[in-house]
């Protein structure tokens, strides 16, 4: 949130800045109040043009002010090199990740999703940037979100994924939609249940959401479900500490090959990966692609026992969303923090979607927000 400036004070070769909110005073160095001048930036392009290193490290000032409303912070520096004038607004919204999208993230079960499923209607959607908006912040606040009313097409489904970011390329190509058959060397084109799990293990940079829209469900079983590693991380730090620590230090492997089409992915990170601050920043999860690889046998067992609990977790019914997805309604879910499976059905299914990257999706949100007035 914003607010406006109550003082700026020097001290030694920083600057302390208070507020009139009452919140905890912010200290700024010299040197990052220099290199970080609005008037350093290239009006249009926004990127750096201040040369940071000619920035003296004992860089001083002649004057430090802040107007009468609180709203600028004046800066006449003692090099001669003019003045810099900050907005309270950019200096009260600094955060130390700037990456993380300012949008409160709810954890949650069977029970509490129940009732509380998010969506929007297909017609706002399209026609509205507010509702696409709400869509993505639903999106980020629980891992999940339908679009509903969409018309049971791949034009329609295609055109609801374009409205948000443009369809990542991968081995699988863009859009997909298919029927159980065995067109690429995975259990998601057969009609098998498939277990808890995230897309993409074997990838670099995984896909950060996925899109799901079920163009036909001429068929019995085959219900998804979602789960919320989000909820599972916080169960198992709270419950079994040790074994969370291990998820979030050891990088598992996982692989996708064909040989007959010349392709063998492989990645590896931790199952929790966390950010420099500790907060969950991915969920990767799917024992079907984990790749052989070696430890101590007494870290190796430690492991298994891990990866049997967060499993045990996956699989509980108290925290699984279940839902059968039914054509008119787009899934759009969050893969670095939404576990998805799907129960073995028999009958005709038809189901489409794409992958779309999470830098994509964050931006358009990021947008969004920004031309809305709000934090970003
Ligand atoms: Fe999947």
């Amino acid at each position: 949130m914003n607010a406006t400036l109550r003082a700026a004070t020097l001290k030694g070769h920083d600057v302390e800045l208070t507020w009139s909110d009452g919140r905890p005073p912010a200290t700024l160095p010299l040197i990052w109040l220099r290199d970080n001048c609005p008037a350093g930036q290239h009006p249009d392009t926004r990127q750096r043009l201040v040369d940071t290193f000619a920035i003296a490290d004992d860089i001083g000032v002649r004057a430090l002010a802040v107007d009468a409303a609180g709203r600028k912070l004046e800066i006449e520096w003692a090099d001669g090199g003019g003045v810099s004038r900050f907005d309270a607004g950019f200096l009260s919204a600094l955060r130390f990740n700037p990456d993380v999208l300012p949008v409160a993230r709810w954890s949650w079960n069977r029970d509490e999703m129940t009732g509380h499923v998010p969506s929007v209607a297909h017609a706002a959607f399209m026609s509205d940037e507010t509702a696409v908006k709400e869509f993505l912040e639903q999106v980020e606040r629980v891992g999940f979100s339908f679009v509903e009313g969409v018309p049971a097409t791949p034009e329609a489904t295609q055109a609801v994924a374009a409205r948000i970011a443009y369809t990542r390329q991968t081995i699988f190509g863009g859009y997909w939609d298919f029927t159980a058959n065995m067109e690429h060397k995975d259990t998601a084109y057969t009609s098998m249940r498939i277990g808890p799990h995230t897309d993409g293990t074997y990838s670099l940079d995984a896909p950060g959401y996925q899109m799901f829209h079920c163009l036909a469900a001429e068929c019995t079983g085959g219900e998804n479900v979602l789960i919320d590693g989000l909820r599972i991380a916080e169960i198992m730090q709270r419950d079994a500490p040790a074994d969370f620590k291990l998820l979030t230090e050891l990088a598992i492997p996982g692989q996708y090959i064909d040989e007959g089409r010349g392709i063998h992915l492989m990645a590896r990170r931790p199952l929790f990966r966390l950010d420099d601050s500790g907060t969950l920043v991915q969920v990767s999860y799917n024992n079907y692609d984990r790749a052989p690889f070696t430890l101590p046998p007494a870290r190796q067992r430690a492991f298994y026992r891990a990866l049997a609990r967060f499993d045990a977790l996956c699989n509980d019914p108290s925290l699984q969303h279940r839902r059968r997805l039914l054509p008119g309604s787009v899934l759009l879910f969050d893969n670095w923090r939404v576990l998805h499976a799907r129960d073995a059905y028999t009958g005709y299914r038809r189901l489409a979607g794409v992958y779309l990257n999470k830098e994509d999706v964050e931006s358009r949100l990021r947008s969004l927000r920004s031309r809305a007035g709000e934090a970003v």
